[in-house]
């Protein structure tokens, strides 16, 4: 699967907000991910609808909206999902997993499932049909600059083989938390091909955009 790119807007800087996305856009980026944090499921309050609303008028670059919410499947409508977008909803949010990720699909976007570090992912053989990708954690959701959880690579090995094991090779794997240009080439190596790139590659101060998407894409090519 090709490796794609997915800038976490978290971690933009908002005065330049204009400039970045016309970067990303020069520059093939081909995902926006969009954390949205409720205070409640994640220890942080992060971007909502009005900020999805003004990229949406401001770019053609697909949304990636990481849902870090309670009861999404309440909430996935508020957001107004599009074509060729993902909208992912955590496992351990919702006891309605399945009514979530329906929604999404009958939104007419693309559903991801997004597991936190601990949880293990054999559980969610039985949704497996209704997902197109699995997001996996590689921290802990709430802020942007932690460190690697070191477990999450041989997870995301374990989930490729297994998928692939049981004819569910068309489902793609992304990586959030941590995905720096040293990590990205283990995560890659261990089978994900979607990366979230927040404050430890895409948006670190000592590159300038176009750099350290370069520096990125060659890390996980
Ligand atoms: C949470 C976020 C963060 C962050 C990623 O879901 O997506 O993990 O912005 O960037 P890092 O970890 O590189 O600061
Ligand atoms: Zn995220």
């Amino acid at each position: 699967m090709r490796a794609l790119l997915s800038p976490s807007m978290m971690c933009a800087d908002i005065e330049k907000l204009s400039e970045t996305l016309k970067t990303f856009g020069e520059c093939g980026i081909e995902y926006l991910h969009v954390d949205v944090m409720d205070g409640c499921f994640a220890p942080n309050f992060t971007l909502g609808t009005d900020y999805v609303k003004k990229l949406r008028e401001l770019t053609e670059i697909p949304l990636d909206a990481h849902l870090m919410i309670e009861r999404p499947e309440d909430k996935i409508n508020w957001f107004a999902p599009r074509h060729g977008e993902f909208f992912s909803v955590h496992y351990e949010s919702t006891p309605h997993v399945h009514r979530a990720l329906v929604k999404i699909k009958e939104a007419g976007a693309r559903p991801m499932l997004a597991l936190n570090p601990h949880t293990p992912f054999r559980g969610i053989e039985h949704v497996l049909e209704d997902i197109d990708a699995v997001l996996i954690m590689t921290v802990n959701p709430g802020y942007a600059g932690q460190k690697l959880i070191n477990g999450t690579i041989k997870k995301i090995a374990g989930l490729r083989e297994w998928l692939d094991e049981t004819g569910n090779g068309r489902i793609e794997i992304e990586v959030d938390g941590n995905v720096s240009f040293a990590n990205a080439a283990r995560m890659r190596a261990a089978g994900a091909n979607i990366f979230v790139a927040g404050s430890s590659s895409v948006f670190d101060k000592n590159f300038s955009l176009r750099d350290a998407i370069k520096k990125l894409r060659d890390a996980v090519a």
